[in-house]
């Protein structure tokens, strides 16, 4: 069942668990996500980023909207951290059924009257949006580098955010950061703000950095206004040691089956560990699909 952010985070902020939404390029780390999540019965985002969406054709949305669809488990198809209206406009053409447009780097109202623009499109074709208030960390090295950009989000800014753009999910800066981190820095989240942000918003909210935080923390977000943790490095990281290993240890036997095998299942273990976290497992007989077909963003205006 393919459904929109709005419609799988709806019973996660009632319920008081979080979905994971896990960023994948090509159709082996889709298919042990997409698997994982049918074992064990919880909803789950899959989310594809600017450059991966550009890494792969059109064909394969395809592959990714009908397998979905036909999953009797609730899942999403998102575009996450859109750059452009452009891009956000491909995606929901290409058949995604919730985009991310991420104004961080701009001022306040130039991201207030991108988000508008971005929602507007996407609403008229059933398709939600997510926005972003404050920025989340990135690490410039993960062996010795530093974290930068970091701004933390306000009860304040959030509030008025989503009364100037009326997104479906809003991302908040609380202290994760995106990526591996760097050697010996461990990310301190402040609930605290969490609290105070989710009673000052009636929306859904959204953890980006879900990789290396200490997992108790993540949980006590999770019961505190959270309904979406973002996961990518971790299992990618995961991935490719496991491809790694497999390829130094045994140089000649290069069948994907073989070389992959290993390395679908530390997806899995982790796609596992974090649902286990989220309060997630279990949670997809709270689903239902909608009763019609959504409209497809092919009335939409033509871009590069
Ligand atoms: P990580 O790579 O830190 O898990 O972050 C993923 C993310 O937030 C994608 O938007």
């Amino acid at each position: 069942m393919l459904l929109n952010l709005k419609q799988i985070l709806a019973p996660a902020k009632q319920r008081g668990f979080a979905v994971g939404a896990f960023n994948v390029t090509e159709s082996t780390m889709f298919r042990a996500v997409v698997e994982q999540a049918e074992e064990l019965k919880a909803p789950v985002i899959i989310q594809v980023s600017p450059n991966e969406f550009e890494f792969c054709d059109r064909e394969q949305y395809l592959y990714f909207v009908e397998r979905l669809q036909h999953s009797p488990n609730p899942f999403v198809l998102h575009y996450d951290h859109g750059k452009t209206y452009e891009g956000c406009v491909r995606a929901v053409q290409a058949g995604f059924t919730s985009v991310m447009f991420d104004g961080s780097h701009l001022s306040y109202e130039e991201n207030v009257r991108a988000v508008r623009r971005v929602t507007e499109m996407a609403h008229a074709a059933s398709v939600s949006v997510e926005g972003e208030i404050g920025s989340i960390g990135e690490t410039d090295n993960f062996e010795a580098g530093t974290v930068k950009d970091m701004i933390y989000s306000t009860p304040e800014d959030a509030r008025q955010f989503w009364e100037d753009t009326g997104v479906d999910a809003l991302a908040v800066s609380i202290g994760t950061v995106h990526g591996l981190m760097p050697r010996g820095y461990v990310p301190v989240l402040q609930l605290q703000r969490l609290r105070e942000i989710a009673a000052a918003v009636d929306v859904p909210l959204v953890l980006h950095g879900g990789s290396c935080t200490p997992a108790q923390e993540v949980a006590e977000a999770c019961r505190s206004g959270i309904s979406k943790v973002n996961v990518s490095s971790e299992f990618k990281n995961a991935y490719y040691q496991s491809i790694k290993d497999f390829v130094l240890a045994d140089p000649i036997k290069v069948s994907p089956t073989l070389v992959a095998k290993d390395a679908v299942q530390q997806v899995r273990r982790v796609v596992c560990e974090k649902l286990n976290l989220f309060g997630a497992v279990g949670m997809a007989g709270d689903y239902r699909a909608p009763a019609r077909e959504r409209p497809t963003g092919e009335a939409l205006p033509a871009v590069d």
